[in-house]
C-alpha cells in the first residue's frame, strides 16, 4: 500500500499510475488493478454530475465520494480533490476543509488546484499532517479567467512561471505535483527540476507518472478529450446490457420460472 512517502520515492524510479473514481465500485476495480494512486477529481463534476464543468461541485460531494472510494479501496492513495472555493478564500476554512478529507473520510491526502495563492497553505497543511499533491498547468477551476481548456505554459515566461511556481510548492512541502495540458518539453523541464514525482496529463511521456479520468480510460464517456485514451468500450457493453433486459421484459422472457419463488400456502387465497 503507497503511502506518500513511497509515492514520492517513486520519482525517477518507476512510472506513477493514477486514476480518478468517485464510487466504490469502481475504486475497488480500480484499486484491484493494482493503480498507486486514486484521485477523488472535481472532475466528478462533469464526468458523473452532469455539469459543463468543475466549479458547481462542492466540499460535501466530494466528501461523500471520497467516503465511497475509501470503502472501496484496499491498496491504492486515496487523494481527495479540493473543489472550487474550497480552499484559498480564509485560511483557517480551507484547513478545516482539507482536514476533513482525511479526518471524516479517510483519504490519505489532498489535491489543490496550485497558484502562487497556495504556496502558503500547501506548507501549513504539510506541517499539520495533511499531505497535499500540487496542480500546474491547465488548471480547470479557473475556466472563466483562462477563457478556455486551453494549452499552458506555452510561451517561455509562462513556462517559466509554472516552472517557479513548481519548485515553490515542493519546498512548501508538496508530495507530487500534477501538471496539466502542458508541452511535454516542459513537463520534462520541471520533471528534471524537482525531486517530487510528477503525474501529467495531457502533458506528454516525460511525466513521473500519468493521470486520466477513468470514465474517458474504460469508454464511458460520451466525447473523447484530446489527449485521453479509450482503452475499453463500457458504454457500449453497458448500453448493450440494458437493451437486452429490455428486451426481455417486453417480450416476457424475464422474469423466468428460475427467478420466481411461489409459496404453497399462498395457492388457497382465493
Ligand atoms: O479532477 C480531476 O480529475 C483532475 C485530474 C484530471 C488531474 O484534477
Ligand atoms: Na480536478
Amino acid at each position: 500500500m503507497p503511502s506518500v512517502t513511497e509515492i514520492r520515492e517513486m520519482a525517477g524510479e518507476q512510472s506513477i499510475t493514477m486514476l480518478t473514481a468517485y464510487d466504490a465500485v469502481t475504486a475497488s476495480i480500480v484499486d484491484a488493478a493494482g493503480t498507486d494512486v486514486i484521485l477523488v477529481g472535481d472532475s466528478v463534476g462533469n464526468a458523473d454530475m452532469g455539469y459543463e464543468s468543475t466549479l458547481p461541485v462542492t466540499v460535501d460531494e466530494i466528501a461523500s465520494r471520497t467516503g465511497a472510494v475509501v470503502r472501496g479501496t484496499e491498496d491504492a492513495l486515496v487523494v481527495a480533490d479540493m473543489p472550487f472555493l474550497s480552499f484559498g478564500v480564509d485560511q483557517s476554512e480551507s484547513i478545516e476543509h482539507c482536514g476533513r478529507m482525511l479526518k471524516e473520510e479517510g483519504a490519505d491526502a489532498v489535491k489543490i488546484e496550485s497558484s502562487k495563492r497556495t504556496v502558503e497553505l500547501t506548507e501549513r497543511l504539510t506541517e499539520l499532517g495533511i499531505p497535499v499533491m500540487a496542480h500546474l498547468g491547465l488548471t480547470p477551476q479557473k475556466v472563466n479567467e483562462l477563457g478556455g481548456y486551453t494549452r499552458q505554459g506555452t510561451t517561455p515566461e509562462a513556462a517559466r512561471r509554472i516552472i517557479d511556481l513548481a519548485n515553490r510548492h515542493e519546498e512548501a512541502g508538496a508530495f507530487s505535483l500534477v501538471l496539466e495540458h502542458v508541452p511535454a518539453n516542459l513537463a520534462e523541464k520541471v520533471t528534471d527540476a524537482l525531486d517530487i514525482p510528477t503525474i501529467g496529463i495531457g502533458a506528454g511521456p516525460g511525466c513521473d507518472g500519468q493521470v486520466l479520468v477513468i470514465n474517458d480510460v474504460v469508454g464511458l464517456s460520451d466525447w473523447e478529450p484530446p489527449f485521453s485514451e479509450q482503452f475499453g468500450d463500457v458504454r457500449s457493453e453497458m448500453a448493450g446490457a440494458v437493451e437486452k433486459y429490455n428486451d426481455a421484459v417486453e417480450s416476457g422472457d424475464f422474469p423466468a420460472e428460475e427467478h420466481s419463488h411461489y409459496e404453497d400456502d399462498l395457492d388457497e387465497l382465493y
